[in-house]
């Protein structure tokens, strides 16, 4: 137990942080070119805001939560996902006071208590944006586009786009009756899941992996043939855009969420590489979301991408790049004398802003070398006795095998005039 992290949780080490830190680059400049801002919500809030904002019939409420009781006796549960967070946050801080549509970016760990495989973790990190405050479909056109804009950035290809509309609650009443009709003589055949969803959820049927219910929803009635006039003409405007920007697009008419927010549009980016978790973006419209969180009525939409498979999709595609561990200067004392030295020197350079490490391991002469050069360094400053009692530092630039022997003040003005060259 010690030794090892929960299930479903992995540690990110040095030698992929820095691919981490290429993708939120990307996802800063992306949010930047869009005018979406970021916030940073609490990792967890009260367990009450997922089972009104996410849904109580949805297997992230039913199954997947990590909720516990505070030692105030309050129910708390790790946040599942951010689109709640971000409603509530912009309910409190009262967002909804200043330019609007609101358009906010966020990337942080998110928690599902879910049977963990590639691709699926118990702690896994989420890129989300969520826009709140325009109805019109031209907000869902850019939601989507700047989701494509983000991939295609990292050079993902191979990615397919599917939309669907979910309707609203005018016309899904409608359709869910149709579709209770349709599954009325099935439903015996379904799974125990899907049979409590009869009742509850009908539309989450139509989502189930179980092969026996995908057999029997085939021929299902499809929500696009229920949508009222509004919803119908808010798809196909989404459709206009779309198209216009040049972005394609599948529409899926089986596509339903797992999240019971969704109005209208809801959409999924897929790149099938990666097999049973190929969904590397969801996202959809939530027009009632925010009321039911206690605000007036808004429109929102947004989408959350799972940084993890991005990685994996990048690493399929062998589009990771080499992660830079370079550093200016290696300090490379000889004896005791000379370390305390090289500890003043190490200090100086770093404060001028220079890049540089120096030997903890009193290693050789040679081995300290050959430790400069996985860095890489570009230059190693040696104190050897003849140095340290001429107050001198020999310099060795690695790429060129040069040396020269300088004053030990002479050595970060030097520094500095080569990192400018
Ligand atoms: P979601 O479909 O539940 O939507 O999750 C979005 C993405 O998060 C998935 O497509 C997947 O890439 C990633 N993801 C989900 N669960 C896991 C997991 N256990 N391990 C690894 N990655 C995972 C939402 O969360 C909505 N809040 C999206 C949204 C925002 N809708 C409107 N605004």
């Amino acid at each position: 137990m010690l030794t090892t992290g929960p299930r479903g949780t992995k540690d990110i080490l040095p030698d992929s942080s820095g691919h981490w830190q290429y993708v939120e680059k990307i996802i800063r400049e992306v949010c930047h070119n869009f005018a979406y801002q970021e916030i940073r919500t609490p990792v967890f809030e009260h367990t009450e805001l997922f089972l009104r904002g996410i849904g109580d019939t949805t297997d992230i409420v039913e199954k997947e939560m990590y909720t516990f009781t505070d030692r105030a006796k309050r129910s708390i549960t790790l946040r599942p996902e951010n689109t709640a967070s971000a409603v509530r946050s912009y309910l409190e801080n009262k967002l909804y006071s200043g330019p609007q549509p609101t358009k906010l970016f966020y990337i942080g760990p998110m928690f599902r208590y879910d049977r963990p495989q590639a691709g699926r973790y118990r702690q896994f990190h989420q890129f989300g944006i969520e826009a709140i405050g325009a109805e019109g479909p031209a907000i869902d056109a850019e939601v989507i586009s700047l989701a494509v804009a983000f991939l295609n950035k990292l050079g993902l290809s191979d990615l397919k786009l599917l939309i669907n509309s979910v309707g609203c609650p005018q016309c899904r009443p409608v359709y869910r009756a149709k579709l209770q009709e349709f599954f009325q003589d099935k439903r015996a055949h379904l799974c125990s899941d899907c049979q409590s969803r009869y009742d509850r959820n009908p539309m989450r049927i139509l989502d189930c992996k179980n092969e026996t219910c995908a057999k029997y929803s085939q021929g299902a009635p499809h929500m696009l043939d229920c949508l009222c006039e509004e919803c119908g003409s808010h798809f196909a405007g989404l459709q206009e855009l779309l198209t216009a920007a040049g972005i394609s697009f599948v529409i899926n008419p089986r596509l339903v969420r797992g999240l019971d927010y969704y109005t209208k549009t809801a959409f999924e980016i897929q790149y099938s590489p990666l097999g049973a978790q190929s969904a590397v973006c969801g996202g959809g419209r939530y027009d009632g979301l925010i009321a039911e969180c206690g605000g007036q009525p808004t429109p929102g939409i947004g989408f959350a991408i799972g940084i993890e498979r991005v990685l994996l999709a990048l690493e399929k595609q062998a589009l990771l790049p080499s992660i830079n561990t370079a550093i200016d200067v290696f300090v490379a004392p000889l004896g005791t004398e000379a370390r305390a030295v090289a500890f003043q020197l190490l200090t100086e350079l770093r404060y001028a802003g220079i890049a540089a490490d120096m030997d903890f391991m009193n290693r050789s002469l040679k081995a300290q070398m050959k430790y400069a050069n996985k860095y890489p360094a570009k230059f190693v400053a040696l104190i050897g006795e003849d140095e340290l009692a001429a107050q001198k530092v020999m310099v060795k630039n690695m790429d060129t095998g040069s040396q020269e022997l300088i004053a030990r003040t002479a050595l970060v003005p030097m520094i500095l005039e080569e990192m400018e060259k």
